[in-house]
């Protein structure tokens, strides 16, 4: 891809699509919007020094003052989203001397070895290293049958990627309540949920208070990034090591910086908008499959969103593997590029600021469109 703005990226025949992809989820605002343009002249300051900034001290100041205040105002940075999920998980077994992560069947971490299990390319993780790990049934009260105190900790993407939904809060909720009474602490993984979903992410929507919160994403305006939060007693841990090259760089972290000075002062972000956005592109692609009995559903929570491809309601990613055909997904991707769409092989809708609701429409349209040439694959 050569050029992107908003919502639009062109590739480097001329060709124009709607992205839905945003980065992955990290371009909350657009792509070449006016923050990245003031995020460039930190370029002429410095990139890396590999000392702390002082703009660490403000992004740590917004998520106590305005995200978080139960937690420690000290967050761990790094670059990634992994690389965050990485040091919670340490942070966890260093606070409570044990092992075991649990891990939700159908959540998606980053690329760390123990959270590879059930991907395809899964090869070169050892399987002492995934004995440490047990992966737990997501949306289903069985699980806690299975969170005992023999577990650190419990990481759950407040929603998840591979099958994202809105009504997820009870379920939430009891896992608050079940590793509470089981001492197991419980992880937020907000990478892709924070300040996309809200504010103050899926702990905000859902009125849920993790032990330990992971951010990345939109929380770079754009930038590589990484967060770990905690609440103080166990972030006060002693000898935990955290360092990297790269952590709190002054261009991750003023981009940080801009980013929640957009969120929190500016209100800028308009969250109402992205949910309304995010309905209508839901209920205009269900109200078209509905009424041409397609065997096409779509689902998903605030901006986030996607596209199963069954009419059976799905509960988890378990249920989605099992009324969709492995590569129904890849397959209409590929087929939405001819009708200018751009969607990531994941699969995920992201929208953003820039989705206008002209934009949302014409998205609908074209998906639409494709939807008739999908036929022979049902
Ligand atoms: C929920 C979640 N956690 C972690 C990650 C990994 O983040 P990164 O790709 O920045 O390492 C992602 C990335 O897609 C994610 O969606």
């Amino acid at each position: 891809m050569e050029i992107e703005h908003g919502c639009y990226i062109t590739d480097y025949t001329g060709n124009t699509y709607i992205d839905t992809t945003m980065g992955s989820g990290a371009q909350l605002i657009g792509h070449g919007n006016p923050l990245s343009l003031k995020i460039a002249k930190q370029i002429e300051k410095g990139t890396i020094y590999t000392i702390p900034n002082s703009y660490t001290h403000e992004v740590n100041s917004y998520l106590k003052k305005y995200i978080n205040p139960d937690l420690h105002d000290q967050y761990i940075f790094c670059s990634s989203g992994t690389e965050a999920n990485m040091r919670a998980i340490r942070l966890a077994r260093a606070c409570n001397g044990k092992s075991l992560i649990g891990r939700f069947h159908g959540g998606w971490h980053g690329g760390l070895d123990g959270f590879l299990k059930e991907h395809p390319d899964n090869k070169g993780v050892p399987e002492q290293v995934d004995n440490l790990f047990k992966v737990l049934p997501y949306n289903d009260d069985n699980c806690f049958e299975q969170i005992n105190s023999d577990m650190s900790a419990v990481i759950i993407e407040p929603v998840q990627g591979s099958n994202p939904r809105s009504d997820i809060k009870e379920f939430l909720h009891k896992l608050r309540e079940h590793c509470t009474k089981k001492n197991v602490l419980l992880i937020f993984d907000e990478v892709m949920t924070g300040f996309r979903l809200s504010a103050k992410g899926g702990a905000g929507v859902f009125n849920v208070r993790p032990d330990i919160v992971t951010y990345g994403k939109v929380l770079g305006g754009g930038f590589p990034i990484g967060a770990v939060g905690a609440r103080p007693e166990i972030m006060e841990t002693e000898n935990v090591f955290y360092g990297g090259t790269f952590s709190a760089n002054p261009l991750s972290m003023y981009a940080a910086k801009l980013i929640l000075e957009t969120i929190i002062e500016k209100k800028y972000i308009n969250y109402e908008n992205l949910d309304f956005a995010g309905k209508t592109f839901r209920d205009g692609l269900n109200k078209f499959f509905i009424n041409q009995d397609k065997k096409m559903r779509a689902i998903g929570c605030g901006a986030i969103n996607r596209i199963v491809f069954t009419d059976k309601p799905i509960m988890n990613r378990k249920d989605r593997d099992f009324y969709e055909s492995a590569s129904s997904q890849l397959a209409f991707s590929k087929r939405l590029k001819y009708l200018k769409v751009f969607v990531n092989n994941n699969g995920l809708y992201h929208l953003s600021m820039s989705h206008t609701p002209e934009i949302i429409e014409s998205l609908i349209n074209r998906i639409k469109g494709d939807s008739e040439n999908a036929r022979p694959i049902f």
